[in-house]
């Protein structure tokens, strides 16, 4: 646990944090992850960390990819995945790899064969079984050390869409996911592979995003695949700025 502000319990499985406003927000996401990337490297001499898509880690990369902070990790034990990706090439603005590239892996000074990207431009439930068995070879106990994904506005996280099959896969860790409201397939981890990290973070930064955060945080049913996330020994950590968590603290 970071030194300082101590994040709230909603229940066992979720916690949550309201750093400030966004700057400070996704100050504490950059500070909080190169703080479990130490501890990582100094207990297992390696940091295994999930990205995902969206404009919260696109901040995050940048501010990672900013001198200060790039200069305090050993970079070379640094391994990355993704939790989700867009059924589209590397090349395509669309993709949660190019983004993460585009905006801090081109900086950051990690290995080339440290990184892998989901393929999912041809033989999408193919690769899915590949990637799946990737983890297996090079992640330790298929336990990632940083998991991070956001909230979409339908309630979505990594590419478990509402009502879509991969909600309910029990024996794979990663698969290829129909998502008939977006006319596509996404490759995706699932639950039982986000559970076994030690760290799931969800960010989620703006006004726009306060209603769906409310509802999703105060649910006691957890009907959103983004309120399922998280364990009783390993608590997901809801981290919001002042405007996303704005009508949450008035529960
Ligand atoms: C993706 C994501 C997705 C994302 C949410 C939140 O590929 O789009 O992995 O699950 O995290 O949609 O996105 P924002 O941060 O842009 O709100």
């Amino acid at each position: 646990m970071m030194e300082g502000k101590k994040p709230s319990v909603i229940d066992d499985t979720r916690q949550f944090i309201v750093p400030g406003n966004e700057e400070e927000t996704i100050k504490y996401a950059v500070e909080h992850l190169i703080f479990i990337a130490k501890e990582s490297i100094a207990e297992r001499g390696a940091f295994y960390i999930a990205l995902s898509g969206g404009s919260t880690p696109k901040k995050i990369f940048t501010l990672l990819s900013n001198p200060a902070f790039k200069s305090s990790l050993n970079w070379e034990k640094v391994f990355i995945f993704w939790g989700d990706e867009r059924s589209v090439p590397p090349t395509d603005k669309d993709s949660n790899y190019k983004m993460a590239f585009d905006f801090g892996l081109k900086i950051l000074p990690i290995p080339k064969e440290n990184i892998f990207r989901m393929v999912t431009e041809k033989e999408i439930d193919k690769n899915a079984e590949a990637y799946e068995n990737l983890i297996k070879q090079v992640v330790p106990d298929l336990s990632f050390d940083l998991i991070m994904l956001g909230m979409g506005d339908d309630g979505h996280t990594a590419s478990l869409f509402p009502k879509t099959k991969a909600l309910e896969v029990k024996d794979r860790l990663v698969v290829a996911n129909d998502v008939p409201q977006k006319s596509t397939k996404r490759m995706t981890f699932t639950y039982p592979l986000i559970h076994k990290a030690k760290n799931v973070h969800i960010y989620v930064i703006g006004e726009e995003k306060k209603e769906r955060v409310a509802e999703v945080l105060t649910d006691k049913t957890k009907s959103a695949p983004s309120a399922k996330v998280g364990t009783s020994k390993h608590p997901a950590l809801w981290i919001l700025d002042q405007s996303a968590a704005s009508l949450l603290l008035k529960h």
